[in-house]
């Protein structure tokens, strides 16, 4: 059975009260789908709330948008793996386009946080795409395979099958201009191409960038996704619910 993923990324929006709020009309309002799982990844200071309110459903989970590379220590305003771990995540965004773009981060910091992740037993959901200018000189691949080689050279087969790849192309996301299903399914399948080559042909592959619920029907009909990453069109549970709902047919 293809089982679809839904990952909400709220970036820097809602705290904990907020959370709980969401959550609760989110349950309320999703019937929920075997074929289907749900993942949330509310801000930091959101964690422990949101994973408390998923905690008794299997379809549901809670994980962090980014997490540090070392265990603990002195890093100001840092989160590591552990940390998060213990406030309920059990997966964790690495190398957002945000976190490459807005914050500095870089390949190797990609690598050493995909690996604190997985030492910490959390899902490392792996960021790639390109942007427009490198899509525009026909870079894409050569970009996505160099941000795929730099975070998971090092990762062996089996620790390499517990990761998921999100491709979400850099000038789709936030700007209304989703890539096309087939656009993505090119990157997907030469993402697949790449992890099979490293011993992980199963490794999931999700597409985000302006997903809403107009869209997501569409996107969901190509079979080279299994699922989405998706920021605006996730902040509100009624319609977060319905586009869950949605793709379900
Ligand atoms: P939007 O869905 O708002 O385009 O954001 C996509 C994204 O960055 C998800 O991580």
């Amino acid at each position: 059975m293809r089982r679809l993923l839904f990952a909400a990324n709220w970036k820097m929006h809602l705290g904990p009260a907020e959370a709980r709020a969401y959550l609760k009309t989110f349950r309320t309002r999703y019937r929920r789908h075997d074929d289907r799982a749900v993942w949330f990844f509310p801000p930091a200071v959101s964690l422990e709330a949101a994973a408390e309110a998923v905690r008794e459903r299997e379809d549901l989970l809670a994980g962090a948008q980014d997490i540090h590379w070392e265990a603990k220590g002195a890093f100001t305003g840092a989160v590591s793996a552990p940390l998060a771990a213990q406030a309920g995540a059990k997966a964790t965004l690495v190398g957002h386009s945000e976190r490459r773009q807005l914050f500095g981060e870089t390949d190797e910091d990609t690598r050493k946080k995909t690996a604190a992740a997985l030492a910490a037993s959390l899902v490392p959901v792996l960021c790639v795409g390109e942007t427009l200018a490198e899509r525009e000189a026909g870079h894409t691949l050569p970009v996505v395979k160099r941000q795929l080689a730099a975070a998971l050279g090092g990762v062996e087969g089996g620790a390499l099958r517990r990761v998921i790849i999100a491709y979400e192309p850099v000038w789709a996301i936030g700007t209304g201009r989703n890539a096309t299903p087939q656009d993505a399914a090119l990157v997907h399948r030469e993402i697949r191409a790449w992890l099979a080559a490293h011993g992980a042909g199963e490794t999931r592959v999700v597409y985000g960038g302006s997903v809403s619920l107009k869209n997501i029907a569409e996107l969901l009909a190509e079979p080279e996704l299994d699922g989405v990453l998706v920021g605006g069109a996730s902040l509100n549970p009624e319609s977060w619910a319905e586009l869950v709902q949605t793709a379900a047919g």
